[in-house]
């Protein structure tokens, strides 16, 4: 039972580092690091999710223009997490993340729940990404007059479902032509889609391939895949600066009003979905060990990279419902559906362009971000000792990339987005919370450590941080916790089959008794 809650000694933790067969390869400056802070943060959900969160559904429960102060609540909470993430990524700077911070200080089952907990933001979220990526690539080729396939290019449970939608409007004598675009797209794929014995084969293609071509990059290096993101980042940030500063010539300032249709209900409800946009910040302390001066670059990244973002996020939600009124901003794509509606469909085609390059760069930061802390876990001998190879030549923790990105890949191929994107606001939102409990428990176990960082106001910041992303959970629907509770119980199972045996610290104070 003590074992279970064994710590590692902050030193053991950064002198595992050290062996030279498992070392990562250190070239990221604090500039390259905001840049990966931002290639996280801006992406699906700003270009996809905002839209429900200010509209609210099919009930128009959202929080309408107020959409604006669901940002900046958010980015609050998001802002006391990364003050102490920033405290631990300095102090321990390992490519775990949370989860090396939780076995400094929680102890080794905590860690274990937390590094599983990190598959549902990196992975499953990626999973999300990938699916929204491929909407909108699809999206660019129809501008371009390329028709691909429907059933290429959507899962099995959206297209069955717009074939039920379409199905019962015919039945009723409704007219067909005046379901969504969306509705329709997926009855097409549904009724046009390749039978195998029967059954309609039905797969997203272009998600598939975006992850096996960023997989690919992720082997070859870290260098590379700054660079691809570098490059990601300045493409995004040049389209958003665009909607920003186009749109602001559109705006009509009666769609402000009413402001906060649904009142408080309607903020706190859009903010626990738009958590979503600014999961990101976090994954800059996976690339503790490749970068040059972590001590001093992790803090001033991840501040950097939320502050700029939360900025950005703000005036695009000024700009968005001044544009359309809030009801209508309920789509996959709001940003383009408000320039398609003022009929500049070239302005939409740009955003569509913009939200490709984002989420890019989303993939990315969250490719990389999940094999290493898979390789920490490794390390520790919570997973297998496989899974803690470096690549001899690009120096890159090459199993777990391939491993993760065959997994992210395949999923993405087959899974609905919807579902996926609160599963990784519950597990991101867990998350926090424990590394900002963490901080508290650190202070008092070892208050003396060197930190070359220091959270303000402890134990009241983390406190708040802890606050604030629990009240955040709470407004995520029961089903949510139900899928969360079997995916921490399944975890468990996995530690007590596995982990339990095989950790190295518990190994070692077992030959040292
Ligand atoms: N923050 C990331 C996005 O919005 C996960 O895509």
């Amino acid at each position: 039972m003590k074992q279970l809650f064994a710590v590692k000694s902050l030193d053991r933790l950064v002198s595992d580092t050290q062996d030279p067969t498992q070392q990562l390869k250190r070239t990221l400056g604090p500039v390259q690091l905001t840049a990966l802070g931002i290639g996280a943060i801006i992406g699906a959900g700003i270009f996809s999710s905002v839209g429900s969160a200010a509209a609210g559904g099919p009930q128009h429960l959202g929080a309408g223009p107020a959409v604006a102060v669901s940002f900046v609540l958010t980015a609050i909470a998001c802002g006391f997490a990364a003050l102490c993430y920033a405290e631990f990524a300095a102090m321990v700077p390992v490519s775990g993340s949370a989860y090396t911070y939780a076995y400094a200080t929680l102890g080794e089952l905590i860690a274990w729940i937390i590094g599983w907990d990190l598959i549902l933001e990196y992975a499953i979220g990626n999973v999300a990404v990938a699916v929204s990526w491929s909407g909108y690539f699809q999206e660019l080729l129809r501008g371009l007059g390329v028709n691909w396939p429907e059933w290429l290019g959507t899962d099995f449970r959206t297209a069955a479902q717009g074939a039920r939608e379409l199905a019962a409007t015919v039945a009723a004598g409704g007219d067909a032509g005046g379901l969504s675009a969306v509705v329709r797209q997926a009855a097409d794929a549904f009724n046009s889609a390749p039978r195998l014995g029967g059954v309609p084969i039905i797969l997203d293609l272009p998600a598939f391939l975006i992850v096996a071509f960023i997989t690919w990059v992720l082997v070859r290096g870290i260098r590379e895949s700054a660079w691809l993101n570098s490059a990601m980042v300045g493409l995004k940030l040049a389209i958003i600066a665009f909607f920003i500063i186009v749109g602001a010539f559109y705006v009509k300032p009666e769609n402000w009003t009413p402001f906060a249709p649904n009142g408080f209900r309607g903020i706190s409800s859009a903010a626990a979905i738009i958590f979503f946009a600014y999961i990101g910040f976090d994954a800059v302390s996976t690339a503790a060990e490749e970068t040059r001066n972590p001590q001093r670059d992790m803090p001033i990244a991840m501040m950097a990279s939320l502050v700029i973002c939360t900025i950005i996020y703000i005036l695009v939600a000024f700009v968005l419902t001044g544009l359309l009124k809030w009801e209508q901003l309920g789509t996959a794509e709001p940003l383009a559906t408000a320039f398609s509606v003022l009929g500049m469909h070239w302005a939409a085609g740009i955003i569509s362009l913009g939200a490709v390059f984002a989420t890019t760069s989303v993939l990315v930061v969250f490719q990389l971000g999940q094999p290493r802390i898979f390789f920490s876990m490794a390390r520790d001998g919570l997973l297998p000792p496989w899974a803690a190879k470096v690549h001899p030549k690009h120096r890159t923790p090459h199993v777990t990339t391939m491993l993760t990105g065959a997994a992210v890949a395949t999923f993405a191929t087959f899974l609905n987005i919807n579902e996926v994107v609160e599963l990784t606001n519950i597990g991101t939102l867990f998350a926090f919370i424990l590394v900002a409990v963490g901080i508290v428990i650190l202070r008092r176990t070892n208050p003396d450590r060197f930190r070359p960082f220091r959270t303000p106001f402890v134990p009241w910041v983390p406190l708040f941080a802890a606050l604030m992303c629990g009240y955040l959970m709470l407004q995520l629907p029961w089903v949510t916790w139900v899928r969360f509770a079997v995916w921490l119980a399944i975890g468990l199972v996995i530690y007590f089959l596995y982990g339990v045996r095989h950790s190295r610290l518990r190994q070692q104070s077992n030959a040292g008794a």
